[in-house]
């Protein structure tokens, strides 16, 4: 069985990260959505959250691969968790050149530690080239409209929360 791992920080889950994940699960058998618990970088969602939000998005836009695709949350390096369930790939997406160099480091670095654990790029669609998750949070925070760059189920959760409140003037979509 070919497992992979697609680990990030995921805060929020971007459409950019949805198109890789949706690629990443045409080629594996099982893919493992990994969501950094990291006490020292700081973000604005928990773990917890962040992996409860991925999991409605993926039931919501990649409802035919449900059950191939896992979401948990983990610490420590990314290799021992691909160690720890099997995994012989890493999933990262690549979406213009500035995302180069620290991929190629970070590839590097785990392929030193573990040989055995090959790192697979996707291309971000054209479309997604140039979202972050970042740029998401700053949007939302000033009150623009992040509906065309996040599933709804992020909408959702941003609509939670005080500071990042969705814009009213944009209205999330309705559950049906
Ligand atoms: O979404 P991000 O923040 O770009 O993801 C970075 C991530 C989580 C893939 C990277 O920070 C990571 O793998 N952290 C776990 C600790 C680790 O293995 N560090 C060594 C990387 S060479």
């Amino acid at each position: 069985m070919r497992i992979a791992v697609y680990p990030g920080s995921f805060d929020p889950i971007t459409n950019g990260h949805v198109d890789v994940l949706r690629r990443a699960g045409a080629v594996f058998d099982r893919v493992i959505v990994a969501v950094l618990v990291n006490p020292r970088k700081a973000t604005v969602d928990s773990a917890d959250d962040r992996v409860e939000t991925i999991r409605a998005s993926i039931a919501e836009a990649l409802a035919e691969d449900l059950d191939r695709i896992e979401v948990m949350a983990f610490d420590g390096l990314t290799v021992d968790l691909c160690r720890r369930i099997g995994a012989r790939w890493l999933v990262r997406g690549l979406r213009a050149v500035a995302d180069f160099e620290a991929e190629l480091q970070m590839a590097h670095t785990n392929r030193k530690m573990a040989p055995d654990v090959d790192t697979v790029f996707f291309m971000t669609a054209l479309e997604h080239a140039y979202l972050s998750s970042s740029l998401v949070r700053e949007i939302a925070r000033f009150g623009g409209d992040v509906a065309p760059l996040v599933p709804t189920a992020v909408l959702r959760r941003l609509a939670q929360t005080d500071d990042r409140a969705a814009p009213a003037a944009a209205p999330l979509p309705s559950e049906d």
